[in-house]
């Protein structure tokens, strides 16, 4: 798969993907990602990527000509026409699932948009808008990288492990379950025995218990989209009910 992500910042796209997992994926070639300068896909000898709103108002807007030039551009490169996505906090939230379906794609082509506007005319040539949350970012540039950083790991190869992913809390629907390494006793917190056990079942039937509780906690909301068996929903409701007896408390 390929990513091109074009941004008025390349170096700061460029600089946070060498390090880490996507880092090495890409020096693998694994999955190709490419930050790509949008003054490149300007005309003018000043190479102007933002004007003034019409109307008036506070803040620059990133004008319609370079953003559809870049597209075309890339889609010329792909020989084919590409998914654009544009970062914005209007856009559809991002998930586990938005990240999956993204890597199913060959090539994904994200915008990034400026908190103070985007043409409004660049919209109609983006396949989506995708947002990271509930909050203004100065830039799309952190937001794409959310994107790349969260498509790249359904990407198999990407994850050393591909179980790893798949076991992903919210590939699961559940937050993590707690985990701990040596030492077994650091300034008297203990490790819980059945983690000591080696007794597999029982540690992952903790390990269920442990992320239904902490899913019950703190993102009921998580609950509700999760599929259990009859057993488990049994076992959920006494978790509940013991979480409410402590409330009580
Ligand atoms: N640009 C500014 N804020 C954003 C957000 N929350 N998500 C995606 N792009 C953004």
């Amino acid at each position: 798969m390929r990513i091109d992500i074009v941004t008025i910042f390349p170096a700061m796209i460029e600089h946070a993907l060498r390090a880490g997992i996507v880092g090495r994926a890409i020096e693998r070639g694994t999955l190709q990602i490419a930050a790509r300068d949008l003054r490149e896909f300007t005309t003018d000898r000043h190479r102007v990527v933002d004007d003034v709103p019409y109307g008036g108002g506070p803040g620059m807007v990133l004008k319609p000509e370079p953003l559809f030039r870049a597209i075309e551009a890339i889609e010329r490169e792909q020989g084919s026409r590409s998914h654009v996505v544009l970062t914005s906090p209007q856009g559809t939230p991002l998930t586990q699932n938005v990240g999956e379906r993204l890597s199913r794609l060959p090539h994904l082509l994200v915008l990034c948009g400026r908190y103070e506007g985007v043409d409004e005319r660049v919209r109609a040539r983006v396949d989506e808008e995708i947002s990271i949350g509930d909050y203004v970012l100065s830039g799309g540039e952190l937001a794409a990288l959310v994107i790349a950083d969260v498509v790249a790991r359904f990407i198999p190869g990407v994850v050393g492990d591909d179980q790893s992913v798949a076991a992903d809390s919210f590939s699961r629907g559940l937050l993590d379950f707690p985990q701990y390494t040596r030492p077994a006793d650091y300034r008297g917190m203990k490790v819980p025995d059945v983690l000591l056990s080696g007794n597999h079942a029982e540690i992952e039937q903790w390990r269920w218990r442990k992320s239904i509780e902490q899913t019950l906690l703190r993102r009921p909301d998580l609950i509700e989209a999760h599929e259990v068996s009859p057993d488990q929903r049994l076992e959920m409701e006494k978790i509940l009910q013991d979480i409410d007896q402590r409330r009580a408390e």
